[in-house]
């Protein structure tokens, strides 16, 4: 090995060194999250710590504390010459506001969850077998729920249905719809809201997610829907459906050209499968030199995607990163599907493709 440059160690010293304050401000920023102290912050406008601390009847010592971290990390703001902490309208729509397209508390949420795999992680580096999704625990599979909300709430009726030629006019009829690794159901549910003369199907693995879909679909008040597992009732092996719905599962599940298969079996002859798939390059390297959060999506793949996709021994571990437009094209090829489509949906972190019998 080469002699340590003493003014590289310090750079990376310092990059090191704030990766370690990220990974606290993790937990930190849970915890404003899940004590209201964002939203408070956003309602009062800029406070002291008693203020805060009092409008939300918490313990002034443990918010001043908080305050201070959050604001040495940046995402809170300090007026000096009123002591007091503000949030940003910037910071406000990345750390409270579920219905912005920026809001990445899901992200925080879902980061916190896998610490606790690490042991079994270490094991897993060992004999290649991962962990499902259920492993996790609720808050893991909470986290993806929100990390994927806006797009359900407030893209998919509008920006995307209108991309698939004639559905919209079939789902108004009366159509029938899967959504195949459905989560927590927001796509299911938006869809079912818009279009009440279709029948909704959400299959998932995951009992974690079932139960936040169930919740959902309770609060939501839907006759339209229902959630199952599909390892007790899996996908119809004859053509049931008009339309199919993925988002972010293909890159996840242990057997993709399996999965691949079903959905062509499930769907009609002249049926559509709008498939959600993380936007990557075809190389490392390019994923390497390009990719504006390749770093976030990597750590993502080692502790969930990956993790999830070599659950079994003979899972095809795909990877966050490992569903590419190539990969998508000759696999869903591979399965018998004629059609396939990038379409213009403009989305920093997926593609959309459209695949046809
Ligand atoms: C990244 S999450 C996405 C959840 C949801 N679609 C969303 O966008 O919020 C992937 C989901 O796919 C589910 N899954 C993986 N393989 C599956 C399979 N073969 N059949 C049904 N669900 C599956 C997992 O349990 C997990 O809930």
């Amino acid at each position: 090995m080469r002699e340590i440059d003493d003014d590289k160690l310090g750079l990376l010293l310092k990059q090191t060194g704030g990766m370690v304050a990220a990974s606290f401000n993790c937990a930190i920023t849970v915890l404003g999250d899940r004590l209201g102290l964002y939203r408070a912050l956003g309602k009062l406008g800029p406070s002291t710590s008693s203020e805060l601390a009092s409008h939300l009847q918490l313990h002034e010592r443990w918010v001043r504390e908080w305050l201070h971290q959050q604001t040495c990390i940046g995402q809170l703001e300090y007026h000096a010459d009123q002591a007091r902490f503000a949030i940003s309208p910037e910071a406000y729509a990345v750390l409270a506001d579920e219905d912005h397209p920026a809001y990445l508390m899901g992200g925080f949420d879902s980061a916190l969850a896998v610490f606790p795999a690490v042991s079994k992680l270490e094991e897993s580096f060992r004999t290649g077998i991962g962990m499902s999704y259920d492993e996790h625990g609720p808050n893991c599979a909470c986290g993806i729920e929100r990390m994927g909300a806006f797009t359900k709430k407030h893209r998919l009726v509008g920006e995307m249905i209108p991309q698939l030629p004639g559905m919209h006019d079939r789902l108004v009829a009366g159509a029938m719809v899967a959504d195949v690794g459905c989560g927590g159901g927001l796509a299911t549910i938006a869809l079912a809201q818009a279009y009440p003369a279709t029948t909704f199907v959400g299959f998932d693995t995951s009992d974690v997610a079932l139960q936040r879909a169930r919740a959902n679909l309770a609060e939501a008040g839907l006759e339209n829907v229902r959630f199952c597992n599909p390892f007790a009732e899996p996908l119809p092996k004859d053509p049931t459906f008009d339309l199919i719905t993925t988002f972010d599962v293909i890159h996840d599940t242990p057997y993709p050209q399996d999965l691949i298969a079903q959905i062509y079996a499930a769907l009609k002859a002249d049926g559509q499968w709008l498939c959600e798939d993380i936007k990557g390059f075809e190389s490392f390297e390019e994923n390497l030199e390009q990719h504006p959060v390749a770093a976030l999506l990597y750590g993502f793949s080692v502790t969930v995607c990956m993790n999830s996709g070599l659950s079994t021994a003979d899972g095809a571990g795909l990877g966050t990163l490992g569903f590419t437009q190539q990969v998508a094209k000759t696999m869903t090829q591979q399965a018998g599907f004629r059609e396939f489509q990038l379409l213009d949906i403009e989305n920093p972190m997926n593609n959309y493709y459209l695949m046809g019998k």
